[in-house]
């Protein structure tokens, strides 16, 4: 599922240029039971099945374990870990911003089934003393966590300095109108001209700022 996804486009490319790195950990191959079994049902009843907590706290320690991207000696980690779930804290911009400052890793727990065992937060927080957020992308229930993991890791990532291009921008940086046009001046479409708006067309820097302004404000 990810592996489409990360070889393309702008992330596939700062994959390559080794500006950030992404690794996977199968909670099956840190199953001790032969059937390789990650989820059971729950205690108390209910539809559904949950992640069994040890193969995915073994997971998160064997991924903690790595060493950072590109560093040639021992260098100080700074790990989040963010657990998915659908009634976690809304996943936002500034939020990526944050996390791609302040951590060298980020492990993202990304759940199948109806949910992962409650207490692999707790003996992540407690005993591991790891930084653990409950995140959520949307109000909205996915069947699983792979997708809102690679919207996290695409956000994060764009965030990450060396990423962007100099065709691509982050959107902080320059005031970005809601309305973007390029060639051709005139679309005719069904006897109508769409046209560009004259004054992007004037080389007037305020007046265009104005303009870029006034419509970002719109949106
Ligand atoms: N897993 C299922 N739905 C999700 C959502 N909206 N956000 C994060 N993880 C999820």
């Amino acid at each position: 599922m990810f592996d489409s996804y990360l070889r393309e486009s702008i992330i596939g490319r700062a994959l390559k240029n080794k500006k950030i790195s992404v690794s996977f950990y199968n909670p099956r191959d840190f199953t001790k039971d032969k059937h390789r079994r990650v989820d059971d049902k729950a205690y108390g009843g209910g539809p559904g099945m949950v992640m069994y907590a040890e193969p995915i706290i073994r997971a998160v320690q064997k991924a903690k374990g790595r060493p950072v991207l590109g560093a040639k000696r021992a260098v100080k980690k700074n790990v989040k870990v963010i657990l998915l779930s659908p009634s976690g804290k809304k996943f936002t911009n500034t939020y990526a911003t944050t996390l791609s400052k302040k951590y060298t890793d980020i492990i993202i727990i990304s759940g199948r089934y109806e949910g992962i065992d409650a207490r692999v937060k707790k003996i992540l927080k407690a005993d591991l003393s790891m930084d653990v957020d409950e995140v959520s992308i949307g109000e909205y229930v996915l069947t699983g966590g792979e997708l809102p993991a690679m919207v996290m890791i695409d956000s994060i990532s764009r965030q990450i300095e060396g990423v962007l291009g100099k065709e691509e921008s982050l959107e902080e940086t320059r005031i970005s109108s809601s309305e973007m046009y390029t060639r051709p001046e005139v679309i005719k479409h069904k006897g109508k001209n769409y046209k560009v708006p004259k004054v992007l067309l004037s080389g007037h820097h305020a007046e265009i700022e104005k303009w870029k302004q006034r419509k970002h404000k719109k949106s």
